[in-house]
């Protein structure tokens, strides 16, 4: 069946949607790394890594349905934040963004009836939802913790143990 013209638009922006969200969190890792907080760094490292491998789903998506692979550029990603928090709540609505732009990707494959899409999305949109939480998760802490900064340095060690976040410059560990 061949994928819809609509829907093929639609998943190689969202290649370009993932892609500029891992340059956002790699920004993010960047200006950690010059915090005391290291922790959070891998935290948004592994983070970054991972809007790339849904980059990827979605550009293996379409060349196994053989349709055409189109990348656009990625913008600049924001570089600067006022604190970890700062950088939570914007972590937090990129991720919502995020979740709408699968949302609507799903309605289209609804519209047309492609059900394997709809397949596809759905996992992605479930992804969305364990990522939102762990955000959210996070953020309620930081929240908790405000100024103090040896609630925060516990936060950081426990966010540089999050599964996958080993890696990262300096860390010595995997990529
Ligand atoms: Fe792939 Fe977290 O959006």
């Amino acid at each position: 069946m061949t994928l819809d013209p609509k829907l093929t638009k639609l998943l190689n922006e969202q290649i370009n949607n993932e892609m500029s969200s891992s340059y956002v969190y790699l920004a993010m890792a960047g200006w950690f790394e010059r915090t005391p907080y290291t922790g959070f760094a891998k935290w948004m490292f592994a983070q970054s890594g991972e809007e790339t491998t849904h980059a990827l789903k979605f550009y293996q998506y379409l060349v196994d349905r053989d349709a055409k692979v189109e990348l656009q550029p990625i913008a600049q990603p924001k570089m600067d934040y006022s604190s970890v928090v700062d950088a939570f709540e914007y972590s937090l609505k990129q991720e919502e963004k995020v979740t709408q732009q699968i949302n609507d990707l799903y309605e289209v494959a609804e519209q047309v009836k492609d059900h394997a899409s709809k397949n596809l999305l759905l996992w992605f949109l479930n992804e969305q939802m364990e990522e939102e939480k762990t955000v959210r998760d996070m953020l309620d802490r930081l929240k908790l913790a405000g100024n103090d900064t040896a609630s925060l340095l516990v936060l950081d060690r426990e966010a540089g143990n999050r599964p996958g976040a080993g890696g990262g410059p300096g860390s010595g560990g995997r990529p």
